[in-house]
């Protein structure tokens, strides 16, 4: 039988939410990962240290069977100090950025990207060398708000040239062909825009368990991520935004944006790292990049997979809650070892 290992492995955009979620989806990271950024958009979002410190207790109760790091980030906001910052700076790993409205739970994110409204907070995150996370979608035509903002996130990376930026959940080929551009950019691509088009969510019969934001976009975008990741682009990191909601707040009219994957994500990439052989650098793309960027250093921990049949469950429930993960029902061709 064929096996893989896998190394400390870190998933760089994550969303716990909080309660029983968090008590459901929690775990399904832990057990596996070594570590995961935690995103900030719980309702209200994280923007206190007091919120914070909170968050980060409960994610530790939640994951308190696993050895895990929960690399917990603060939601931006424009009049932050440079004291408040100082003082949290320790706590966290980054700080997210949503432009309003964009996204789920970001009503209060900026109104305004542009960079002298931004600068203040910039500047002080600049200086004390904290990262930068942003949800780069402009409000445009939904296929274009990426590719739109690729002028937003070069004027920032010129303006503060010492502050670690990164592209989150990156849909296009304008996004990877950025990348290089500025030594001060980097990203996170998730496990399912590397599979999907619009066509997977859009093209037959609507998919609401493929509808995320940002929107899974054209073939050559695709393409373009698949072979980034495929190669272990040395600035790019796994990040799966998996981002669990309610089964009905999915299958139904007004469906929430996001595909809940965090309990296939390692075995979906060993298959597709397989089916492209380039299983050689799947540690790189998984760990070993994010370790670099952010300058973590993971618990160690070792996951085996091995070349046998695993079948997605339907759902996963805990309590009233339950949720959908991606290919529910499917068989996928490697599991984890026990
Ligand atoms: C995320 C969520 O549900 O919190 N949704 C999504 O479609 N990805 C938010 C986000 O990362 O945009
Ligand atoms: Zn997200």
């Amino acid at each position: 039988m064929q096996n893989f290992i896998i190394n400390s492995a870190l998933d760089m955009h994550l969303h716990l939410r909080d309660d029983d979620m968090l008590k459901l989806v929690g775990p399904l990271t832990s057990n596996t990962f070594s570590g995961a950024l935690i995103m900030p958009n719980l309702v209200p979002p994280i923007t206190t240290k007091e919120a914070l410190l909170g968050y980060k207790e409960r994610i530790k109760e939640a994951c308190k069977e696993d050895e895990f790091d929960a690399y917990v980030t603060l939601f931006f906001k424009n009049d932050y100090s440079y004291e408040f910052l100082e003082d949290i700076k320790d706590e966290i790993i980054a700080i997210k950025l949503y432009p309003a409205g964009i996204t789920t739970n970001s009503e209060t994110g900026v109104a305004s990207m542009d960079v002298e409204v931004l600068r203040p907070t910039l500047e002080s995150m600049s200086k004390l060398g904290i990262p930068l996370c942003i949800h780069g979608e402009t409000n445009g035509f939904v296929m274009d708000r990426e590719a739109e903002f690729m002028p937003i996130y070069e004027s920032i990376a010129k303006a503060f040239p010492d502050l670690k930026i990164i592209m989150e959940h990156i849909t296009t080929k304008e996004a990877i062909e950025l990348l290089d551009k500025y030594d001060n950019l980097h990203a996170t691509v998730t496990l399912h825009h590397l599979l999907i088009t619009l066509d997977d969510v859009a093209g037959g019969m609507l998919n609401p368990h493929l509808f995320c934001k940002p929107i899974a976009k054209r073939p050559r975008d695709r393409k373009a991520l698949l072979k980034a990741a495929l190669k272990a682009h040395p600035k790019l990191m796994f990040g799966s935004d998996s981002a669990p909601h309610p089964k009905h707040k999915k299958e139904s009219c007004g469906c929430a944006a996001g595909v809940f994957t965090s309990p296939i994500a390692l075995q979906v990439l060993t298959q597709l790292f397989e089916e492209h052989n380039c299983l050689d650098n799947l540690n790189a793309f998984v760990s070993l990049n994010a370790q670099r960027v952010y300058n973590i250093h993971p618990k160690p921990k070792t996951i085996k997979l091995v070349k046998k049949d695993f079948v997605v469950p339907s759902i996963y429930k805990y309590k009233n809650e339950n949720v959908v993960p991606m290919y529910a029902g499917e068989t996928i061709s490697w599991s984890i070892e026990d």
